[in-house]
């Protein structure tokens, strides 16, 4: 009933509820499958292109690992050392990637350069995130809240994401969510509310699937009787290092901490992100800023991550599950 062969991978939007809960499903099983030790390999022969325009530590790893488990071959293409982006066009590096390769990974800026490979491959290619969307992101998260969901389905689920819901992690989950059925609230200053245009088709997939969409600047009301609580980095990759500034200044109400936990009443409520996370970690770059503001912890705090409540390393793990399950949908034998 279900034929992704040969589709690209490019958005949500581009789904039905069905084939994305097929996906689910797809990836439930290939990690049973692994974790049982009968898993078939079903890319043989396959080579498979994955070109990183910025830098991943578990989107590269989950293409690869999925990729070697399935009995396939990778390039690893980085921000440097190929014509991309500065000498060839994408048009043509889709059309001679395509004439190599079977499968082809991007993530990148805009969203419209990713449509441009996928138009012109010829092979199936696969969002690995742009500035407007993240969708092998969603998946990982939407599995993870199944196996963490105490019973319920998706449809059945609340969840909040706060902060920056105008990047791609915000505008992802709401078209997630909505295609699911599920209660989203958008937590966040208004400034980073999602564009409207967005908003609106999202509402239109809501008024079929039973969805709930909810933007509010109102933490008590946006986290009140929620399963998860999802947040993201203030300031994502590729926007300017000045924007912290601003940032956290309105971000701050925002920030995922023990009060607001205790706040959504759930006392079985779980932290979801999708990482990386700025929480206290003295070697990176979100130390440094958290040390200017005087802030302890910047999206969440230390406790909240470590906490029993976090499930931030299944949702982890749970990258390499689906996109897996993406690859073999779309090009598996
Ligand atoms: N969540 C995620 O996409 O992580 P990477 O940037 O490490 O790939
Ligand atoms: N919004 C973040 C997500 C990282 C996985 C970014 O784009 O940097």
């Amino acid at each position: 009933a279900f034929n992704l062969r040969n589709r690209n991978f490019l958005k949500l939007l581009d789904f039905t509820p069905r084939e994305i809960q097929h996906m689910l499903e797809l990836s439930a099983e290939l990690k049973k499958a692994k974790y049982n030790g009968y898993e078939q390999p079903r890319l043989t022969g396959k080579n498979i292109a994955l070109i990183f325009e910025k830098s991943s530590t578990r989107t590269r790893c989950a293409f690869e690992v999925a990729a070697f488990d399935q009995g396939a071959k990778v390039t690893y293409l980085g921000p440097s050392g190929s014509q991309i982006g500065h000498k060839e066009s994408m048009k043509d590096t889709a059309r001679v990637l395509g004439r190599m390769y079977d499968g082809i990974e991007y993530r990148g800026f805009g969203q419209e350069i990713v449509e441009e490979l996928g138009a012109h491959a010829g092979v199936p290619v696969w969002n690995g995130l742009t500035d407007e969307f993240h969708p092998t992101q969603i998946l990982a998260d939407f599995l993870t809240m199944q196996e963490h969901g105490r019973g319920k389905q998706l449809h059945e689920m609340t969840f909040a994401y706060l902060g920056d819901a105008r990047n791609n992690m915000g505008n992802s989950l709401m078209v997630g969510a909505a295609k699911m059925g599920m209660d989203i609230r958008l937590v966040a200053p208004k400034a980073f509310w999602p564009e409207e245009e967005l908003v609106a088709q999202c509402r239109e997939i809501a008024e079929e699937t039973g969805a709930k969409i909810t933007m509010t600047e109102d933490v008590q009301e946006g986290v009140q009787g929620c399963d998860f609580l999802y947040t993201d980095v203030w300031v994502s990759m590729g926007e300017s290092k000045d924007a912290w500034d601003e940032r956290v200044k309105m971000m701050t109400p925002y920030q995922i901490n023990m009060d607001m936990i205790k706040a959504t009443g759930n006392p079985h409520v779980k932290f979801m992100h999708c990482l990386p996370a700025f929480h206290n970690d003295e070697t990176t770059v979100g130390a440094e800023v958290a040390e200017k503001y005087n802030m302890k912890g910047l999206e969440v705090t230390e406790d909240v991550f470590e906490s029993k409540h976090s499930i931030v390393f299944d949702e982890a793990e749970n990258r390499m599950h689906t996109i897996k399950a993406i690859m073999v949908a779309t090009l598996g034998q």
